[in-house]
């Protein structure tokens, strides 16, 4: 895939709008987690050591009509300033006469960041004369928000049809992680599914069955494929639904020499409680009815990471239980660790965003990985084979 990324040449003292995703969780206007934030320094180093007049523009969460103050970017802006030590200026407007001015008076060293581009409910729709409007007081788009490029919004897609456009640094590197293990691995090739739902992951299946070794699958959606096998799950999670597909692959991966690797026991509660008490229970043996599987138990981590360690090339997606309470944490993060001991030797190991690098970033492994990604949905249709619609017009 071949991206169109800037040179001092196209973007030396120009004006330039940047899509970043500065998505990330606010707790009482403090900044919780800075990964979005950090991996867009990389674009901005390269913009201000030549000379760009930088604008930010990102969505924040899901607000339902017009301005907000729980969504504003604003903690955000203050964040980046006393992250970076730059001189960061917050604009309370994505569009009209605030941003017009703030563009025309902009210094060099100075970085605008705009007012969540979602207060506009244009945004969402891509809607070409809000786009325009987006785009009117700059020279150059500078596409970096990999994590919001499955979305053909009008900050991520429209506005590169009045700019020219470019992909920033952290689009390119997700680009190239991602890449390896969707078209090139080396093999052994694990796929580690896991998470609530089978319907996530179905496109995933797909696409990559024809080329990985084996297929680990932990998390809530392990026992849709265990009731499927026809064992009693209890209470937990079932997409009934699914069950059917869920045979239909494990018969089709045998056809293809793909192993897939269920759990041979689960840490099992009668609900999901930081201080509920659990027992392990093989899955041969029924889970009772009013218990659910939270988290594979000792005998799965065990061979899953056997299989783990002989491993080139890995993609996990998705944890292995509810890793955000302790009791359920363990399959998780071993692992993570598993996962990361590849990394060490020379393997490549990527993680997709979400849930599971959350997961690795509370287990201190992010550094250890080849690459996080950044974006949860986005990564999966990535690895679904899909073209992202934020990533089309950036693709020389
Ligand atoms: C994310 O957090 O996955 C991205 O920022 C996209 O957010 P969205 O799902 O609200 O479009």
């Amino acid at each position: 895939m071949a991206l169109r990324i800037p040179e001092a040449k196209d973007v030396t003292r120009k004006k330039v709008l940047v899509r970043v995703d500065f998505n990330v969780p606010i707790k009482d206007g403090m900044v919780m987690d800075d990964t979005r934030i950090k991996a867009h320094l990389e674009t901005l180093r390269f913009l201000k050591e030549n000379g760009s007049f930088i604008t930010l523009i990102s969505h924040l969460g899901r607000p339902k009509e017009g301005r907000d103050p729980e969504f504003s970017l604003k903690p955000v802006a203050e964040y980046l300033s006393s992250l970076t030590g730059w001189k960061v200026n917050f604009v309370p407007d994505c569009i009209g006469e605030a941003v017009e001015e703030a563009v025309a008076l902009q210094l060099q060293d100075e970085i605008l960041v705009l007012e969540n581009v979602r207060f506009y409910k244009e945004e969402t729709k891509n809607d070409p004369s809000f786009a325009e409007k987006l785009a009117k007081p700059f020279e150059v788009f500078v596409m970096d928000a990999f994590s919001a490029a499955h979305r053909a919004h009008a900050s991520t897609r429209g506005v590169a049809d009045y700019l020219k456009s470019f992909a920033g640094f952290l689009i390119k590197k997700e680009i190239e992680s991602l890449s390896v293990v969707r078209d090139n691995p080396t093999h052994p090739y694990v796929l580690i599914l896991g998470g609530a739902k089978v319907s996530d992951k179905i496109g995933v299946i797909e696409n990559l069955l024809p080329k990985v070794d084996h297929i680990l699958i932990g998390g809530g959606m392990a026992y849709t494929f265990l009731k499927a096998k026809g064992h009693g799950i209890g209470k937990s999670l079932c997409e009934e639904d699914k069950i059917e597909y869920a045979n239909e692959l494990i018969s089709l991966s045998q056809d293809k020499g793909v192993k897939i690797h269920l759990p041979l026991d689960c840490v099992v509660a009668p609900e999901a409680k930081a201080d509920v008490s659990t027992i392990v229970i093989d899955t041969e043996t029924s889970i009772p009815d009013d218990m659910m599987g939270l988290d594979i138990g000792p005998k799965t981590i065990k061979a899953f990471c056997e299989v783990i360690k002989e491993a080139k090339t890995i993609f996990w997606n998705g944890p292995m239980g509810v890793f955000e309470l302790e009791p359920f944490r363990s399959g998780t993060e071993k692992m993570a660790i598993a996962v990361a001991d590849v990394a060490k030797k020379g393997g490549y190991a990527v993680v997709g965003g979400g849930d599971t690098a959350a997961a690795v970033n509370m287990f201190g492994l992010s550094d250890q990985m080849t690459h996080v990604s950044t974006g949860g949905g986005a990564s999966l249709e990535f690895m679904e084979g899909k073209m992202l619609p934020g990533i089309e017009p950036l693709l020389d």
